[in-house]
């Protein structure tokens, strides 16, 4: 047995490195609610984060014994952790819990899919022995996310003696499009999960969509507990990290790039920020933005729409079309619509920290349309550092929706010619209106920070 009282396992760590061209190692932390909900805790008590090297500096790093206190990555395989990431997590269980398949092309469960499988097996056994390795007698584990569903079994096997949750922080199917799955596959995923003695979901829909696949495929839950836990955004941090003075210089370089209208005032902004992914339903997005000035030519010179879309998972060919397919139809649009003074859309894909937190601070109106998200914090992250009010244009679909939906304008994530209809909305409610919905927006958003989330779960399990 190890010494660690606390575990967490996940694909994505906390920390990455990159070889420089001098052959020396730089360490990048990364951000996010896990990263600060444990940091709340720390190596000092025991924690330790167990993840995956997911490039070469990270292989790098391991094999040289470069590592900080408190986190263990482990160096599976590159051509296992591709598959079992790539061609599993991201393709299949990714696509079956945001219902992203295109029938009649998709899904195909043929025998490369089976091949897959197997390395997926293999990484989740990977991480299932490095944590029975680690943890202490009776220690906590928290096992998170799609990538890691049949570790809550395999750890309860080699470790009967710890207690383990599993926390989703995507949505779940719902049962008739989860039975997509080949039965077995379905029944181990269902049954590696209900290896933990409790299950955090972040809202009541996609707890309640996991019940009914067990309920449907494998007989119930038996023992194990269901939780909600919505992760709300990290006020304090975002307040003090948006002042800072290189999200100062980029709102002015993006107030510049909006620019005044023709009658000489600030132009609105509509800001949306996203990983380039099929889920956020980027493109749909745009569609309605391009029927927003159709319809209504009022708003034309007078709004601009900003959107950043940073890079995501492009060794799918299928995100790299749709990375493709966001660049052409926001140039198509400035092309039809643009005049000399005026770009309608402004799209960024250099993801930069700072430039999303200027944004955030002076948009107008924040588009958040995902055709289904597990919660998300973008939603949630606008309203608190807002500096004037931002109206938020929600999908129905988001998790997000469950708290903030009633001060939000409601979209149809399907539903260009609603969406257009929303935008318009949100660009003409009256200031007042706007700024006392932020101020409830930002109260909901915060009403579980990150530190607590973790904790939360920590006492549960230790129940
Ligand atoms: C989602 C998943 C996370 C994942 C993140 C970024 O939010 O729930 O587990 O880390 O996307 O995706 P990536 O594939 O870049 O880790």
């Amino acid at each position: 047995h190890g010494t660690h009282r606390i575990l967490v396992a996940s694909n994505r760590g906390p920390i990455s490195y990159e070889v420089l061209e001098d052959g020396s190692l730089q360490a990048r932390r990364g951000g996010g609610g896990l990263v600060s909900g444990l940091s709340a805790i720390g190596p000092d008590a025991g924690a330790l984060w167990v993840c995956s090297a997911l490039g070469e500096g990270d292989r790098e790093a391991v094999r040289r014994g470069v590592g900080e206190d408190g986190v263990r990555m482990l160096d599976i395989d590159a051509a296992v952790h591709a598959d079992a990431y790539n061609g599993i997590a991201n393709s299949v269980l990714w696509f079956v819990h945001h219902m992203l398949y295109q029938t009649p092309l998709e899904p195909v469960f043929d025998q490369e899919f089976r091949r897959r499988w197997a390395s997926y097996e293999a990484y989740n056994r990977a991480f299932a022995r490095a944590l029975a390795d680690e943890a202490a007698e009776g220690a906590v584990v928290i096992v998170q996310d799609y990538h890691l569903t049949l570790v809550p079994g395999m750890l309860r096997e080699l470790r009967p003696d710890l207690r383990i949750g599993h926390f989703s922080h995507t949505p779940w199917a719902p049962v008739d499009y989860f039975r997509m799955l080949p039965d077995d596959i379905a029944g181990q995923v269902l049954r590696g999960m209900l290896g933990a003695d409790r299950l955090g979901f972040l809202t009541h829909r996609w707890a309640d969509a996991f019940t009914a696949c067990c309920e449907a495929l494998v007989g119930g839950l038996g023992t194990t507990r269901v939780g909600v836990h919505g992760l709300g955004a990290d006020a304090d941090f975002l307040r003090g990290r948006s002042h800072e003075a290189d999200v100062t210089e980029r709102m002015a370089a993006l107030r510049e790039q909006i620019g005044e209208g023709p009658d000489g005032r600030a132009r609105r902004a509509i800001v949306r920020v996203d990983r380039t992914e099929l889920s956020k339903n980027i493109v749909r997005g745009l569609l309605a933005y391009r029927q927003l000035l159709e319809d209504r030519p009022e708003w034309r010179e007078r709004v601009v729409h900003v959107a950043f879309a940073y890079p995501s998972r492009q060794d799918l060919a299928v995100y790299r079309d749709y990375t493709a397919a966001v660049r052409t139809l926001a140039d198509e649009i400035n092309s039809e619509y643009g005049t000399p003074g005026w770009t309608p859309v402004v799209l960024h894909v250099k993801d930069d920290f700072a430039r999303s937190l200027a944004a955030y601070r002076l948009a107008d109106v924040a588009l958040v349309n995902p055709i289904r998200d597990g919660m998300n914090l973008v939603a949630k992250e606008v309203p608190v550092v807002s500096d004037e009010g931002c109206v938020l244009v929600l999908s129905r679909e988001a998790g997000a929706y469950e708290e903030l939906g009633e001060d939000a304008v409601a979209v149809n994530p399907y539903d260009v010619v609603g969406t257009a209809r929303a935008l318009h909305e949100a660009l003409s409610l009256p200031a007042g209106e706007r700024a006392e919905r932020t101020k409830r927006l930002a109260a909901a958003a915060t009403a579980l920070p990150p530190a607590q989330w973790f904790l939360e779960q920590l006492r549960a399990l230790e129940a």
